[in-house]
């Protein structure tokens, strides 16, 4: 199992299982973070959110997605009339990895040993905010949900109802992915229209 599992707090709270990963070393990541970006929002909550990592913006507020991929993600959320605040929104993993690139901290993506060892937390959130449908934002969440073969592109959109983790699981474009495709409006209006027909479909089972 996951090493980060056996540092969650047996019959906590929600308070006591967040204020637990505050002081996670399960993987090296912590060492150059400045703090772990636990999930927040509506416990429990029929409708689940999970992203990557934490960005910049997120590693220095200490709040999931409040930077860039959080606008975007909130324009989506906006227009798929899901209001954020009944959504749980969390991350695969909770604490940046970035790398230097001159003054300016570049993210680096997780690699499947750090998202295992962050896995304990993932699954507390879940037991905690017990989520009839899950949403995995992106191939890193994908992957810590499914394992390391989901293929995001062939999958998304498509709901998976024989998981462990949800009743229904959904996995859809992260983001951060729209906010690369931003230079070609075309790529970026169709996957919007994808990450908000899927949160919208994630939404349908719910209400
Ligand atoms: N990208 C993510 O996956 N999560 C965040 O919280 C911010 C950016």
């Amino acid at each position: 199992s996951s090493p980060s599992l056996a540092l969650v707090p047996e019959d906590a709270s929600y308070e006591q299982v967040a204020l637990a990963a505050r002081d996670c070393r399960a993987c090296g990541l912590y060492a150059r973070a400045t703090q772990t970006v636990f999930g927040e929002g509506a416990v429990p909550s029929p409708l689940m959110l999970v992203g990557e990592q934490p960005g910049d913006k997120e590693d220095l507020q200490g709040h999931p997605f409040v930077g860039p991929a959080g606008r975007i993600l909130d324009e989506a959320l906006e227009r798929a009339d899901i209001p954020r605040e009944q959504v749980y929104v969390t991350n695969a993993v909770k604490h940046f990895k970035w790398e230097p690139r001159g003054k300016r901290r570049m993210h680096a993506k997780p690699n499947m040993a750090e998202v295992h060892a962050c896995h304990g937390w993932l699954e507390a959130e879940i037991a905690l905010v017990q989520p009839a449908v899950l949403v995995c934002l992106g191939a890193t969440a994908a992957a810590a949900i499914f394992g390391s073969g989901y293929k995001l592109m062939e999958n998304r959109g498509h709901v998976t109802t024989d998981s462990p983790w949800a009743q229904r699981v959904i996995a859809t474009y992260h983001p951060s992915a729209l906010l690369r495709m931003m230079p070609d409006e075309d790529a970026y209006t169709q996957a919007m229209a994808f990450l908000v027909s899927d949160l919208e479909l994630a939404a349908s089972f719910v209400s």
